[in-house]
């Protein structure tokens, strides 16, 4: 009924989270998508983004997959239905509400083939020691990317993190451009043997990057 009545108006529901301020699940145009206050988390714009980097990726070379910022888990549903990826996929967020919202809203929980950790991903990476073939950074509170993000110790454990032939795939930022910082990654990665691509206005909006190891 609700994804019906979606067609003629958008229906809301609101949930607050300490972390991630006023989430809302909103049924529009017959599909639901999970938002802050002033941006699409998943399932709407940010599904088609994280697409298009996506595209760019050879996906058969992916046994292990980390999503650093689960959300909803739309980049999820991306990956096993439009790509058929099958294998292992070990989804992170710090945000225990997003957590339940995902699997209660969007029917994400745990698999054989999908962990969900809640956890801050800096912590995370600064004692993680398995490698993974492809990591999804997806990190945003609202419409910003905490700075620590930006950071090389951050980065650092992110390229320790990759397999020898492995990729990253950065969400870098929304509207505002933050090609200083961004511009620091890049080099980052290159001095560690990655190349890189960045495509900016994805969806009008997005700059993504993607890395891909070349050691
Ligand atoms: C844009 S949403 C992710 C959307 C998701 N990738 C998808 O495909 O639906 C950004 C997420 O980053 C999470 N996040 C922000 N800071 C974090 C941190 N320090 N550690 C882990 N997750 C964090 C937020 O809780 C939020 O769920």
């Amino acid at each position: 009924m609700k994804r019906w009545l979606s067609y003629i108006y958008p229906i809301t529901k609101k949930i607050p989270s300490a972390y991630n301020g006023m989430l809302e699940i909103t049924w529009y145009n017959g599909k639901k998508h999970l938002n802050t206050k002033n941006a699409n988390y998943s399932y709407g714009s940010l599904q088609k983004i994280l697409k298009t980097g996506l595209q760019r990726i050879d996906l058969n070379q992916c046994g292990q997959v980390l999503i650093l910022g689960m959300g909803g888990g739309s980049v999820i549903e991306t990956l096993q239905q439009d790509f058929n990826y099958q294998n292992c996929i070990t989804a992170l967020d710090i945000d225990p509400v997003i957590i339940d919202i995902a699997k209660d809203e969007f029917n994400i929980s745990n698999t054989p083939n999908l962990t969900i950790i809640c956890a801050d991903a800096l912590k995370f990476m600064h004692q993680n020691q398995q490698l993974f073939d492809l990591i999804i950074v997806d990190l945003f509170v609202d419409t910003n990317i905490p700075d620590s993000f930006f950071g090389v110790p951050f980065w650092k454990n992110i390229v320790k993190a990759v397999s020898k032939k492995g990729s990253i795939l950065f969400n870098a930022s929304l509207y505002k451009t933050e090609d200083k910082k961004l511009a620091k990654i890049i080099a980052f990665l290159h001095k560690h043997g990655f190349q890189t691509e960045k495509i900016e206005k994805v969806n009008n909006t997005n700059t993504l990057l993607i890395a891909k190891a070349t050691r």
